[in-house]
């Protein structure tokens, strides 16, 4: 039986005697075979932002779990039990009292989600503690994975969707950089590995800020940037609306017109909201390791069947993150025979290859972080949609933060 927990049946408080036999036999049968299934079943914690202004975050990371947790429904043997939590963005506290829950209540055999740095930062001393995997489906500081030897990654890092494009920038008559970034871990890392690979290309840094993590005004920011006069702005902020404030900002404040070019991490431009951003989006070069436009058959099954399942909305990085996650769980479960202890299923991740929807990936023995491809895009508008349209890659890109 797969993904169980959807399905499973709650004992009736009926009195017995109202019963004819056949119905008790029914329901001693259906008992069993539910006990045998929860035996077996692999229990997962999932700590998200379900509410609040992530709440997006949740959503796409839970619907890309539990797509896969249906596909695998139809032929696989996967055996998983969903407990899904709310953390409400950034409260580092409420993420490490469910995560305590989880462990010492509920006794799951993994903890799975993270949207943002700071949870996973908060949680990483009790998967150590209590030895429970944990499998970051965002959160991507490069230092989380150095800070429990039970994590084990599958979205990207900062530094590695940030060194492609300060590359390309390089490379592509752009000598002079105002860099943007959400000041918390993520964005001191995209600054940081921005600027080391862009200036080790000839390129020079003109200046740069860091903005508030939690509802910033870009307004000082831009004309901050704009006044500095570079060839382009480089941006990190976490995906979503402070994205879509960013790029209006951009456009009403003359910075485009004025011959600036905005680049990124695809974090800007995210499936999510990218069609709410407009006719700004356009042109915007990022590098990034997923786009729903991504050309392979195994992205072609996911998008479509992601629009199928969930009401024709598209899906991003999260939600892949929140598949691969499940595929990685599920695929350990198979290798280790369903003995899910955090040393036993740590071995079992290590190394392992697969070929996602967004390419092929694989799991670094040393670092526990994920190995992929990272795409150059540029957003082009495509029937009626905007899209992250891929013109170059990095194969087998590993975190250049750990070096
Ligand atoms: C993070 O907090 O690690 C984070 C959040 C949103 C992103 C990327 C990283 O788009």
């Amino acid at each position: 039986m797969k993904a169980s927990a959807t399905r499973r049946i709650q004992p009736s408080l009926t009195p017995w005697r109202r019963w004819g036999t056949a119905r008790l036999i029914a329901m001693a049968l259906l008992t069993m075979a539910t006990t045998a299934a929860g035996a077996s079943a692999v229990k997962v914690g999932m700590i998200v932002p379900m509410s609040g202004p992530f709440a997006a975050y949740g959503k796409q990371i839970v619907n890309g779990a539990k797509l896969y947790l249906q596909q695998d429904g139809q032929d696989g043997t996967c055996d998983v039990e969903l407990l899904i939590r709310d953390d409400t963005g950034i409260a580092p506290d409420l993420s490490k009292r469910l995560a305590r829950e989880l462990i010492v209540n509920d006794k799951v055999d993994v903890l799975a989600g993270f949207g943002l740095t700071p949870s996973a930062f908060a949680v990483a001393p009790l998967a150590t503690q209590a030895r429970t995997p944990m499998v970051i489906m965002n959160a991507a500081t490069s230092s989380i994975t150095t800070k429990s030897p039970y994590i084990v990654r599958v979205s990207q890092t900062l530094p590695q969707v940030t060194a492609p494009v300060a590359e390309w920038a390089a490379r592509n008559d752009i000598q002079s950089v105002y860099t943007v970034v959400a000041d918390y871990g993520p964005g001191h890392d995209a600054e940081k590995q921005f600027t080391k690979t862009f200036t080790e290309g000839g390129g020079t840094i003109v200046g740069g800020v860091r903005t508030p993590v939690s509802s910033p005004d870009f307004s000082s920011y831009l004309q901050r940037a704009k006044d500095a006069k570079p060839d382009a702005v480089f941006l990190f902020v976490p995906s979503g609306e402070q994205g879509v404030a960013f790029l209006k900002g951009f456009k009403d404040r003359g910075l485009a017109e004025q011959g600036i070019a905005l680049i990124a991490t695809g974090d800007l431009t995210d499936e999510d909201v990218l069609d709410s951003m407009g006719q700004p989006a356009e042109g915007v070069i990022s590098s990034f390791h997923y786009s729903d436009v991504h050309d392979s058959p195994e992205n072609d099954a996911y998008t479509q069947a992601y629009r199928q399942t969930y009401n024709d909305e598209r899906p991003n990085f999260m939600s892949v993150a929140g598949y691969d996650g499940m595929h990685l769980i599920c695929q350990a479960q198979d290798k280790t025979q369903g003995d899910m202890s955090g040393d036993t299923f740590m071995d079992a991740v290590k190394g392992m290859q697969w070929t996602s929807p967004r390419g092929p990936v694989e799991i670094d023995p040393e670092t526990r972080d994920i190995i992929q491809t990272i795409y150059m895009r540029q957003v082009e508008r495509v029937g009626d949609e905007l899209h992250n349209v891929e013109f170059d890659k990095k194969e087998r890109f590993r975190d250049p933060g750990k070096e």
